[in-house]
């Protein structure tokens, strides 16, 4: 692949979106299948990470002058514990240093328990009007297999009232699970489709390192469905979901038409986003060119670092011209609607196929894996299934 040289603009960065992230690192338990950042403590003091998240988020609205937000993402952990008070001040602030129109997609990560639940009318009232939430399963077996603190009843009633409170929302569940079959797997799709509304994501369940799965996998303990059963699990969730009118518009994300995740959408198109809180993430696009972002991950250094200095954050990782394009395919072909060429031209500032390994993407076409029509670059179903292939062979 030929190098880059032209330097991504903002106002091509603009077009995708510009998104807020927050992380909440705290959860009422360990499940024992996830490494997101997250920790469990006896007691947090609500006013001090309000504050803090308060300071960082000036910190990067005072880099991003002009902006106007597209979404917000508060996620975790389990932001569902925050204060809604906590939340209600962050969208204020928010909203008086970048803009937060009305009707942007301010979007919540909820557990399904009672207490969450019973927050429900306060987050709406703080300004979230999406909540997404982890049911994980309709069993009650795997529930507890899971290190769930919720039964199937309680998340039902949980997804009843976020249906009442919210304008939005949307709920994960994971597959491939130990035993599962695609028999009963399809059963329990049908189930979760009474439930849904627009939008619904679909996990397979991957075994992390650093997490009790990892050990209880590595002793033989945790088996997991062969590669065929996966990819028989997968196709049906395929098949089932876009028959019930929610086609996969990314690899692991289901919905109608129009009621996609906007924020996840500019993480997939490249978009910029400022990520605050510990762990967070972000990507931007600065004077001198697209910077990656990341703060410290854990919650009491990250809170001493915000009191010392403003921020958390860790010295920014400039994107070199070559690294944008690997990172806009490896996020733009996890989307059923590609990457447009004229995106791939801005980012670049030269023409697509200067850029592109042509060769590579006429070989994958062959095989089926990819499409290449007059305006975009697209995986195919069976590409996106098996997409890191994919991108091994076109980014090399
Ligand atoms: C940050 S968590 C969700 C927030 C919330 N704390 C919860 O658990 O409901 C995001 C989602 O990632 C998925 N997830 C986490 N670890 C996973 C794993 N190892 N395999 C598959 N899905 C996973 C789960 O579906 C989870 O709901
Ligand atoms: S899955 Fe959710 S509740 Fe469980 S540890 Fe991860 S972030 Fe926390």
């Amino acid at each position: 692949m030929l190098p880059l040289t032209a330097r991504a603009g903002i106002g091509a960065a603009d077009e995708r979106g510009f998104g807020l992230y927050v992380h909440w690192p705290f959860c009422a338990s360990k499940c024992p299948y996830c490494d997101f950042n997250s920790h469990v403590r006896e007691r947090t003091d609500q006013a001090r990470w309000r504050d803090a998240l308060l300071r960082e988020l000036d910190h990067f609205a005072d880099l991003t002058p002009g902006r106007t937000l597209t979404s917000v993402f508060f996620g975790g952990g389990t932001p569902s514990l925050m204060d809604p008070a906590t939340v209600e001040a962050i969208l204020r602030r928010a909203d008086e240093r970048w803009g937060l129109p009305a009707g942007t997609e301010v979007t919540l990560e909820a557990n399904p328990t009672s207490v969450e639940a019973d927050k429900f009318r306060a987050f709406r009232a703080a300004g979230v009007n999406r909540v997404s939430m982890g049911i994980q399963a309709l069993d009650d077996a795997d529930l507890r297999f899971l290190g769930r603190r919720h039964s199937v009843a309680e998340a039902l009633e949980a997804v009843a009232l976020a249906r009442a409170s919210f304008e939005r929302f949307s709920f994960d569940l994971i597959y491939a699970r130990p035993g599962q079959t695609v028999a009963a797997w399809r059963d329990e799709l049908n189930r979760a489709l009474d439930h849904a509304v627009g939008h619904l994501s679909v996990y397979q369940l991957t075994i992390e390192e650093g997490t009790q799965f990892h050990t209880l996998h590595a002793r033989g303990e945790l088996v997991l469905p062969d590669e065929e059963l996966a990819g028989d699990l997968y196709e049906a969730t395929q098949d089932l979901l876009e028959a019930a009118g929610l086609p996969a518009y990314e690899v692991s994300n289901h919905a109608r038409p129009g009621e996609e995740s906007r924020h996840n959408l500019v993480y997939w198109r490249y978009g910029d986003y400022a990520g605050i809180g510990p762990g967070a993430h972000g990507r931007l696009t600065l004077p001198d060119g697209k910077v990656g972002t990341r703060t410290h991950r854990g919650p009491e250094p990250w809170l001493d670092l915000v009191a010392a200095h403003g921020t958390g954050a860790k010295a920014f990782e400039p994107i070199g011209p070559a690294q944008r394009l690997d990172e806009m395919l490896m996020m733009g072909l996890r989307l059923a609607e590609g990457v447009p060429l004229s995106r791939i031209e801005a980012e670049a500032g030269r023409p697509w196929r200067d850029v592109i390994a042509v060769t590579a993407v006429e070989k994958l076409a062959r095989h089926g894996m990819l499409e290449l029509t007059s305006d975009r670059l697209r995986a195919t179903p069976a590409g996106r299934q098996r997409l890191n292939a994919v991108l091994e062979r076109l980014l090399g």
